[in-house]
């Protein structure tokens, strides 16, 4: 039984305005969940509910989001008896009544589900990655480091949004963790001795003057061998997200001031692939851009893996169809993108019985809430993005997956299947 759901309005690691929902059980069970926000979102999300008042954070408070679940949220759930997460998050969705959970806000959505899983599992005395719902037998994932910035997380001249470093080769958490730290400050070096700016960007990763996405590959190239590792599978491989829809224009795409088509952009792609040890793509291209998708998915769809982001939106009716039109091999899963545990876990289901890889995704936006680390441990995913290895609210879940391992040390870590 639900005793009381209540949130506060708190800030994000942009420093902009976000929800923290405390749900408490009659049992006396107390769990609170701090709710992400992302910057270059997919326009079929469920909708983020912000106020709109200028005279407030510049448009950009949560306290209608804040009312919706201290009002109709707390009035609907408390005093009664449920049976399952899944029960309250279908309660949840029938009460919003829009496709979108556009009338209460996603945001309020999912922090109530994630703060009531966190009490359902504490209540039931359980670790979060042993309660919530399996799907494969639960893994510790490869944490994929975004070590370097741009797009809409940084005002550097670089279209491409976030390049990561996926320590495939690792045996444990604890040798991909520190792989991937040192990395970062190798990179970190070869910046400095380039004469280049080391400030962060969003996600934590170096933000520094650079335009052309191939210059920054071979930077990373050669961090990972300062740093003594073999890049590659048997060592650390390199994901991107370009984050197409970003730069898609309705001239083509624009890379470094260069219009580029569907075509050029794949052939581009492909050379990029053969160049340096790329294992993975997410938004190569626009969720604008359906038909070059599925050239894509042709094209590089048996060579490496390809994940719909901003395309898919952790819907699971739209992974359904784009499965269906042979669109991606992988999809991201950031859980307010559809705005409940449940839909997020089954969006994962029906990728893992398509053969599509699922990768677990923190928001540019973050607090140091760690549902994530959880979500993906127990579901068995093998992949995770959570940023660079620096600041907190990106460090709070890589330490998560150090503290499950030791707590677990029979957790098989890597990539699954
Ligand atoms: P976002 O970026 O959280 O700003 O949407 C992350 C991503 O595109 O994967
Ligand atoms: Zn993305």
């Amino acid at each position: 039984e639900i005793n009381g759901v209540q949130a506060i309005e708190i800030l994000d690691s942009r420093g902009r305005p976000t929800l923290n929902v405390t749900v408490s059980l009659a049992d006396g069970t107390v769990a609170e969940a701090g709710v992400p926000s992302g910057a270059s979102t997919g326009t079929r999300e469920a909708v983020e509910l912000r106020d709109g008042d200028p005279s407030r954070f510049g448009g950009s408070g949560v306290s209608k989001a804040v009312g919706n679940v201290n009002g109709e949220l707390n009035t609907a759930l408390s005093g009664l008896s449920w049976t399952s997460l899944a029960e309250v998050d279908r309660a949840m969705c029938d009460l919003d009544g829009t496709p979108n959970k556009a009338r209460l806000g996603a945001n309020a959505l999912i922090g109530t589900s994630m703060a009531l899983a966190r009490a359902l599992a504490a209540s039931a005395g359980r670790p979060m990655y042993e309660w919530l719902p399996g799907i494969s037998e639960a893994r510790l994932p490869v944490p994929c480091f975004n070590v370097l910035n741009g797009g809409a997380h940084a005002p550097n001249p670089l279209d491409f949004q976030e390049f990561m470093v996926c320590p495939l080769g690792a045996t444990s958490m604890r040798e991909a963790i520190r792989a991937g730290a040192e990395v970062y400050q190798a990179l970190r070096k070869r910046l400095v001795a380039g004469g280049h700016a080391t400030g962060l960007g969003d996600e934590g990763g170096f933000a520094p003057n650079l335009a052309e996405p191939e210059e920054v590959l071979e930077l990373i190239v050669a961090s990972i061998n300062d740093a003594g590792y073999p890049s590659g599978t048997a060592g650390i491989g390199i994901a991107l997200d370009p984050a197409a829809s970003e730069f898609w224009t309705a001239d083509g795409y624009k890379v470094n001031g260069t219009l580029l088509s569907s075509a050029d952009m794949i052939a581009r792609y492909a050379e990029m692939v053969t160049r340096f040890p790329i294992w993975s793509i997410e938004d190569g291209l626009g969720e604008q851009d359906p038909d070059g998708w599925k050239q894509l998915t042709a094209t590089l769809g048996e060579r490496i893996q390809l994940v719909g982001d901003d395309n898919f939106c952790t819907n699971p009716a739209i992974i359904t169809a784009a499965i269906a039109d042979g669109i991606a091999n992988a999809a991201l899963i950031k859980v307010n993108q559809i705005g409940t545990v449940t839909e997020t876990v089954e969006a994962m289901r029906i990728c893992h019985e398509a053969g599509y890889g699922q990768m677990v995704s923190h928001r540019s936006g973050e607090t140091p809430d760690t549902f994530i680390a959880d979500l993906a441990v127990a579901t068995g995913c093998g992949q995770i993005k959570t940023g660079a290895p620096a600041r907190g609210e990106r460090i709070a879940k890589y330490n998560r997956l150090v503290q499950i391992e030791a707590a677990r040390p029979s957790l098989s870590y890597g990539l699954a299947g």
